[in-house]
């Protein structure tokens, strides 16, 4: 196996029309229409890095920013901002374009963890990640932090749920759009 590899080698960029029947009831693109692309380039991304085939494991900060038109010329460019043992952070800048204005968008950008598996389809380990110039050090650094944050906040929210009791309950819902109706 190759033992490391840098960034810019598994950088893939995929650009796709967005057709009509990719809309939604509203006439704009359907949101599982821009997962599956994000799924296709991480997947492909993560493949190009480790040799390997992968699996998709988690899927972070997928917001829907601004709405995509039918027509418009949709690119997601994607990359590995970080290894571990197994698993690969790819992280995927989408943009749309509107052909005949010019005009760019910034739709989102979002970090998929895929991990890589063996002829055995167990995890397998990956080559290591060659940091080649300031944006890699960078995109690596922020997935270690978003790591870290990610295992904080499920130990929190744990600790909290232990710990809650009706009286934090009733006072959090108290100026939410709920009504408690308990049978
Ligand atoms: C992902 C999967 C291989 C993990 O298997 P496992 O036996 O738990 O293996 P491990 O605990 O050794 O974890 C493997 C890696 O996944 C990472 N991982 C596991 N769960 C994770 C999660 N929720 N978020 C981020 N990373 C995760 C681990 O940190 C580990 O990374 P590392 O090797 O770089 O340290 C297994 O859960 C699986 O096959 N899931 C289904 C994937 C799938 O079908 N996806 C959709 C279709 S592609």
């Amino acid at each position: 196996m190759i033992s490391a590899r840098p960034a810019s080698f598994s950088r893939v960029t995929i650009t796709e029309l967005m057709i009509p029947s990719y809309a939604n009831f509203g006439g704009k693109i359907h949101g599982g229409i821009l997962l599956s692309l994000m799924d296709k380039v991480a997947y492909a991304t993560a493949s190009k890095h480790s040799g390997a085939y992968c699996v998709t494991v988690s899927v972070d900060t997928v917001d829907f920013l601004e709405p995509v038109e039918v027509g418009e010329l949709v690119s997601l460019m994607a990359s590995v901002n970080y290894v571990g043992n197994s698993s690969m952070i790819i992280g995927i800048k989408i943009i749309s374009e509107n052909v005949k204005t010019g005009n760019v968008k910034h739709t989102n950008t979002c970090y998929f963890t895929m991990v890589a598996k063996g002829e055995d389809d167990k995890p397998t380990t990956v080559p290591q990640l060659i940091l080649e110039n300031k944006t890699d050090v960078r995109r690596f650094v922020e997935a270690i932090y978003r790591k870290k944050f990610k295992r904080d906040y499920e130990v929190n929210l744990n600790e909290i749920k232990k710990s809650w009791d009706k009286q934090e309950i009733a006072t959090l819902l108290e100026n939410e759009r709920c009504i408690t109706q308990l049978k």
